[in-house]
Order: C-alpha cells, then structure tokens, then sequence
C-alpha cells in the first residue's frame, strides 16, 4: 500500500506521518508522564522534548526507573561521514549533549567509514574515514565533555568493535535483515553484516566496564531499524536492551517533505562549511514560504507557519520559547512578513555557525582526547 512516505536508514522521502511511523515500527510515542519523569531530573525540559521534536522513545520508561534506583547508563549516537555535516545531523547531537549534562553520562560516538565506504558506490575508504575524522570535529565542538566522550571511527577501533559484531551476526539471520532493511540479492555482502557493526556499541560500555550498562540512543527515527536487530539479539547475548529516542527531521529548505540531507541537493541543505553569504542566499532564495502570493493579501490573512520552512526551522533551532511564540503570532496574524521571518533565521543560522565552526577550529587541537583506538 502507498502510504506517501519512506523512511529507511538510507532513504526519507515524502509527508512523513509521524504518529503512523511510531506506529508502523512498534516505537512508543513520548507521553507527558514520562515528560515529567525527565523533568523531575533536569530541572527545565529540552525545547526539543517540550516542543516534540523528540517524540517516540524506546524502553526510556524503563531505563529512567533503573537510573531512579541508582543504575547507570550510557549514551550512544553516531554518524556516517559521507560528506560535511549539515544543520541536520546537529539536531540530535545537540540534545544528546543536554543529556549528558542532566545526567552525566558517558557518550560513545560511532563514526561509520565502513558503511559510507560500503553503501556509496563513488567514496574510497580513505576518503569516507578523513571525513569521519573532519566530522569528528563538529562532535566536539558542541561542548562534549572529553572525560565522558568517546569517539569511535570504526577501521580504527575494529579490534574491539569487530569481535563484538561477530557476536550479533552469529545471532541475526539475512531473511531478518532483509525484512528490517529491505537487503537485495544485490545488496553487496558488506552491507548484510553492517547492521551488526552499527549494533555492537549498544553493548561496548557493558563490555568495557564488566557491568550491565544500559545505553540510550538519541537519533532520528531513520536508524531505529538498527535498534530492533540490537534488541532482538540483546537477552541471546546477556545484555540490557537498549533504549531509544527519537526526533522527527529537520525539513529540506525547499519544502516539509522527506529530510534535510546532503542527496537533496545544495538548494535544500545548510552545510556546517557554508560561509555566511551563502547561508543568506540559500535562506532567503531557496526556503519555501507559508506566506500569501501578496504583502496585501498576506497583511490581511496571514501566513501559515506550519508549512513555512523558516518558521519550522526556528522551532528546531530558537531555544527562546517567548520569542518563537511571538514569531508565530506574528506571522499567522499578517503583521511578519514572508522575507521577515527569512531574515530572521537567517541571522539566527549565520550566528550559530560563525561560533560553530570556531569552536570546530580550536577542537582540533583536542581531537585526540576524545578518539577510541584499539
Ligand atoms: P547519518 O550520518 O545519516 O546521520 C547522523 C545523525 O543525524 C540524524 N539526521 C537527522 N536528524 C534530524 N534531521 C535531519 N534532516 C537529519 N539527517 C540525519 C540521523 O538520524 C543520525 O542520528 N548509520 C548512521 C551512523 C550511526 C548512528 C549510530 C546514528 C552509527 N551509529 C547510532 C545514530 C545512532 C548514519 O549514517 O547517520
């Protein structure tokens, strides 16, 4: 049956209904219960969590009831670099940092060379790990504390990685991956055994610290595919299931459709590597407007913030509650104008990636601190 959307791990196009996606992959949708059991802890709730960008979850009941008792846990969330990062792949990142932080806990960052070199046909594994490494940098320069962050590119943590993997495969059938992932005939035989690769550190810091440690993954809902196999395989193995969380995407800048990312094309992607001018031009050429056709007609009836692209970014990326609601009352009463509202993103974008890639500059320096080797 056409449902109108996609979402894999490798492909998100179309209107994406999130509540039939929660739906359709067994995740459980975030209820104001389980809201107040976070906010028990971190004081003031994420405008990620209260705005429902996060908005599925699995086990996170269960892992914040052990974490009442006095269990630990770790996080775990990564990336596959397959060219620059681009606001995008930010947005669970920065709120895996506020975890942290609430709950001071260890992150572990998978950088995936082997999958991108695996699934892009045009990347050599050279190329896909210097860019694990370019990307590592935008990691660290969210603030991560070093003592409690490790970064892991596969090839050069794959003594411990691999043996882990072994375990998972052993334990997963291709008929399985093939239903989860939707694997061909043609599929090249690398990526059959690549879920397993992307489920082993699910289980690293039980494996490194001798204890069962419980982690939660905090990621868009493309990878949740990943997290069945892992908790699937996870009691055969003797170890905790993991726990998940998931946002929905930050939309292209063309329109509400699929996912920012960089196959959509440069019209519809903001890189980390954008310079402000380009920023500028992009948002104020490219983004799709909820605004009416005239400033008359939209003086009188107001602009849709629910499919303009401006606005929708801004609940992704103004923490300032007061501020955004504001801007929506605004635009939806006709009072800001379509441009406006552009301008306005477009000096919130500018300002956050002028003090983001300083902080990615001065993070070269520290890289090392934060690298797994093996
Ligand atoms: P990758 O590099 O495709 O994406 C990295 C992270 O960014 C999220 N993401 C987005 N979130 C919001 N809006 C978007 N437009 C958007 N585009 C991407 C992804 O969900 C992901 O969290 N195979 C993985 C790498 C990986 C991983 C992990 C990711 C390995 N282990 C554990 C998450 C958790 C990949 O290629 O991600």
């Amino acid at each position: 049956m056409n449902k109108g959307f996609v979402v894999t791990p490798w492909e998100v196009s179309g209107d994406i209904d999130y509540s039939r996606l929660a739906k359709e992959f067994g995740t459980t949708p975030i209820s104001d219960t389980l809201l107040k059991k976070i906010e028990k802890h971190s004081g003031k709730l994420h405008y990620m969590l209260s705005r429902k960008i996060f908005f599925s979850h699995r086990d996170l009941d269960i892992l914040l009831s052990e974490y009442e008792k006095g269990t630990k846990f770790a996080l775990y969330t990564g990336r596959g670099p397959s060219g620059d990062t681009h606001l995008g792949h930010l947005i669970p990142w920065i709120f895996t940092k506020w975890l942290q932080d609430v709950f001071d806990a260890p992150l572990y960052f998978q950088i995936t060379d082997d999958e991108k070199y695996l699934c892009k046909r045009d990347l050599d594994l050279s190329q896909t790990t210097a860019m694990g490494y370019e990307n590592a940098l935008d990691i660290i320069a969210l603030g991560f504390d070093p003592e409690k962050t490790h970064i892991i590119v596969d090839t050069d943590y794959s003594k411990t990685l691999y043996k882990i993997a072994l375990q998972v495969a052993k334990k997963t059938t291709a008929s399985s991956a093939k239903a989860v992932f939707g694997f061909t005939n043609e599929t090249n035989i690398g990526m059959y055994f690549w879920p397993a690769m992307q489920a082993a550190p699910c289980f690293l810091p039980s494996i490194l610290s001798g204890q069962k440690i419980r982690t939660l993954i905090p990621a868009a809902i493309d990878q949740d595919p990943y997290w069945r196999i892992a908790r699937d395989v996870a009691p055969k193995l003797g170890y905790p299931k993991t726990s998940a969380i998931h946002c929905s995407f930050l939309p292209p800048l063309t329109g509400m459709s699929g996912k920012m990312s960089t196959s959509e094309g440069m019209q519809s992607t903001i890189f980390i590597s954008d310079d402000e001018k380009t920023v500028r031009k992009k948002i104020m050429k490219y983004a799709f407007s909820g605004g009416k056709e005239t400033v008359e007609e939209h003086r009188k009836k107001g602009g849709n913030p629910d499919i303009d692209i401006p606005y929708q970014w801004l609940r992704y990326f103004e923490e300032d509650e007061k501020k955004l609601r504001k801007i929506y009352d605004d635009y939806s009463s006709g009072k800001l104008l379509s441009g406006e509202i552009k301008q306005i993103l477009a000096d919130k974008i500018s300002k956050f990636l002028a003090e983001h890639r300083k902080k990615r500059e001065s993070a070269r320096k520290n890289i090392s601190k934060f690298i797994l080797k093996d």
